[in-house]
């Protein structure tokens, strides 16, 4: 039962407060078909079996290499985490990102994403940047138009203020914010905007946890993890965890030895060694 002042969030999950971002499935800076497809699919497995939150993606990532293979990896499944992927980005020839949030093409966009994805609607369709040149409330108003047609299931919205935030709550309900976030690029604004967050029941995605693996051999993360004893990915994953009981960590991988490393942070930190499942082999297709 909730206690008296307690939202209830409008997303929810197991235990394990992490998710997996789904950018390193693809191909090197995301962009192309994985180097192996084979680890790719196994690392979605492996989360789901390891019981993840989140599994977050974007068409433009691959563009389309990483919803094909969550996609494949999740329709062999009875059951999966949440799925949550981004429109509003692509990408050009040279691997370049733009933002392109013109609200028809948001909808063309989402319709791909759920074919490649393999799903009816998907959970979380995210709004991947807000455009400057397209006011904030036509971009989100095609994104809830979307999810009134039924192909999603909640809106969210990644790389915004607290400002955006609000306005763009008044063009319907947003279930998530997703941001850059890590241990040591918490600003005063992010603390006010995690804190309205959870006030709303609105879950943060902090992206980039480990900016892009560069935390994991930065000194003072390093020092405090031989202090605890525990590994780097571990005080970096903790911190984040400690902003509340909304907040889950994204991080990406396409190495199942990571996602193994990762999830025993999380569980480690949050006191669940034991009762996350833990799958017994990572070997094979069929995982
Ligand atoms: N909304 C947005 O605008 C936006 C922008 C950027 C990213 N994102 C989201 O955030 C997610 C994470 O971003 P990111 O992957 O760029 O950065 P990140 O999570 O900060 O770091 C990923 C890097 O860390 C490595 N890594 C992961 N776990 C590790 C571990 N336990 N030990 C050592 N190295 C480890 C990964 O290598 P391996 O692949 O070898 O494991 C990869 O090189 C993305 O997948 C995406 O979902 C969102």
């Amino acid at each position: 039962m909730s206690a008296p002042n307690e939202v209830t969030p409008v997303l929810s999950w197991g235990p394990l407060r992490l998710g997996l971002g789904g950018n390193r499935l693809a191909g090197p800076d995301s962009f192309g078909p994985p180097r192996d497809g084979n680890e790719s699919r196994k690392v979605v497995h492996l989360a789901c079996d390891s019981g993840v939150a989140v599994i977050d993606t974007a068409d433009c990532y691959g563009p389309y290499w990483s919803e094909r293979i969550i996609g494949e990896a999740l329709s062999r499944r009875d059951s999966r985490p949440l799925v949550a992927t981004k429109v509003g980005v692509v990408r050009d020839a040279s691997a370049g990102w733009a933002v392109d949030a013109r609200p028809e093409g948001l909808a063309r966009a989402a319709e791909g994403s759920l074919r490649r994805l393999k799903l009816e609607a998907v959970d979380v369709l995210q709004l991947h940047h807000p455009s400057t040149r397209i006011p904030l409330e036509a971009q989100v108003g095609a994104l809830q138009d979307i999810r009134r047609r039924g192909l999603a299931r909640h809106i969210g919205l990644c790389n915004v203020t607290l400002e955006q935030l609000q306005r763009a709550e008044r063009e319907g309900p947003i279930a998530s914010v997703q941001n850059h976030l890590h241990a040591l690029r918490i600003t005063p604004d992010d603390l006010r905007l995690v804190a309205y967050c959870k006030d709303r029941g609105i879950t943060v995605m902090a992206y980039q946890p480990f900016a892009e693996g560069a935390l994991l051999a930065e000194p003072r993360i390093v020092r405090a993890a031989e202090h605890k004893g525990v590994p780097a990915a571990q005080v970096a994953l903790g911190v984040l965890l400690d902003l509340g009981d909304h907040v889950v960590p994204i991080p990406g991988s396409g190495s199942t030895r990571h996602v193994r490393a990762n999830v025993d942070a999380v569980s480690d930190h949050l006191g669940l060694a034991g009762r996350v499942s833990r799958p017994a082999s990572t070997d094979g297709e069929n995982l």
